[in-house]
């Protein structure tokens, strides 16, 4: 049955997609900016607290159930209670209009990564001022480079699980901490970064000062935890089906979710600092991704295609490793029907 399905060649490959499903646009993007407006380091403790207490324990249940029933989140649930299958149901429909937002963001990553490389080699990639606005309102545009990103899912996923999510995250999960390394270390030697590092750390504790603000720092930090780790929808539990049962999940679960808030925390150093060297505002929203940091790239002058390349790209890659889990799981459940009906 687990050959059918396939399952990870080794547990470095496993802990790469693992942690490519955690990290994406949720430590990217959502992360640097829902710290900000949430007290900084004040938001961060309290999401530390959360990953110790809640986060491990609930990856080490997904993980568990994953490669014990050896089944997708559906399968899984019901073996587990014959009650239970409309847990697996709302996980499975969660991804699958997760993945459907999540996707129309990737493409429009994709199309400002290759904007600055059009721009590196000396093409219009796109012009920095306005962007933004219009290309949201163009729709074949916009439904083009879904659509490509969307294919670029379907293509890997139907590589399978060792060869096609295991080896592309092999590959893409240390090249991005490479690029996220190598802009941290730029953005760190620009006038004015320090701002951005006080704005993250420095802890701003009058968010606990009444019960309905602390409340409010503990429901984004929740809900964020839940998010970037993964966790709830089943991603976890398909890809812990497909785990041996020789390796050892206590380590695997410590090493996910640290991995994730590592890799969170980067994000914001890449980001934040970004933001006040080049005068703009932490808390943008979904604008920061795009319009916001193209003002910072094209305000470094010709290196900043390069940066906003690299920036671009790696955004792509922590996007893609994470969309592939979430179709893996709808994949998952499909897989498991054909089984049970012994067509596989
Ligand atoms: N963890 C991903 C992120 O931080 O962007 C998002 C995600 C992937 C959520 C897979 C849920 C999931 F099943």
């Amino acid at each position: 049955m687990e050959n059918n399905k396939g399952q990870w060649s080794s547990n470095f490959g496993f802990l790469m997609a693992a942690i490519g499903s955690a990290v994406g646009l949720g430590n990217i993007w959502g992360f640097p900016y829902k710290m900000g407006a949430n007290g900084g380091g004040a938001f961060l403790l309290v999401y530390v607290i959360l990953v110790v207490f809640v986060g491990f324990a609930v990856m080490l249940g997904e993980l568990t159930i994953g490669r014990k029933t050896g089944k997708g989140a559906v399968g899984a649930y019901r073996a587990l209670n014959k009650k239970l299958p409309w847990v697996g149901y709302m996980g499975v429909g969660s991804a699958f209009l997760i993945l459907g937002f999540y996707s129309v963001l990737g493409g429009m990553v994709m199309r400002y990564m290759l904007g600055f490389l059009v721009n590196l080699f000396g093409g219009a990639g796109f012009a920095a001022e306005g962007f933004f606005g219009s290309w949201i309102a163009n729709m074949p545009g916009m439904v083009g480079f879904y659509a490509l990103f969307m294919l670029l899912n379907i293509v890997i996923v139907m590589g399978g699980i060792s060869g096609g999510i295991e080896k592309f995250s092999k590959v893409a999960m240390p090249a991005l901490a490479v690029m996220l390394v190598t802009v941290i270390v730029y953005v760190a030697c620009q006038p004015g970064a320090m701002e951005g590092y006080k704005f993250m750390f420095v802890p701003d504790f009058s968010v606990f000062d009444s019960l309905k603000s602390f409340f409010d720092v503990l429901k984004s930090a929740a809900g964020q935890m839940f998010f970037s780790l993964s966790l709830g929808m089943g991603a976890m539990i398909t890809y812990g089906s497909y785990l041996s049962k020789s390796e050892d999940l206590n380590t695997n679960t410590i090493i996910i979710p640290v991995a994730d808030t590592i890799v969170a925390i980067m994000a914001g150093m890449a980001v934040m600092p970004a933001c006040s060297a080049f005068g703009v505002e932490y808390g943008a929203g979904p604008g920061l991704l795009f319009a916001s940091m193209q003002t910072v790239f094209s305000h470094m002058g010709s290196v900043g295609n390069l940066i906003g390349f690299l920036f671009y790209l790696l955004v792509l890659i922590a996007a893609l490793t994470s969309s592939i889990s979430m179709l893996e799981l709808c994949t998952a459940y499909a897989v498991d029907k054909q089984i049970e009906k012994g067509l596989t």
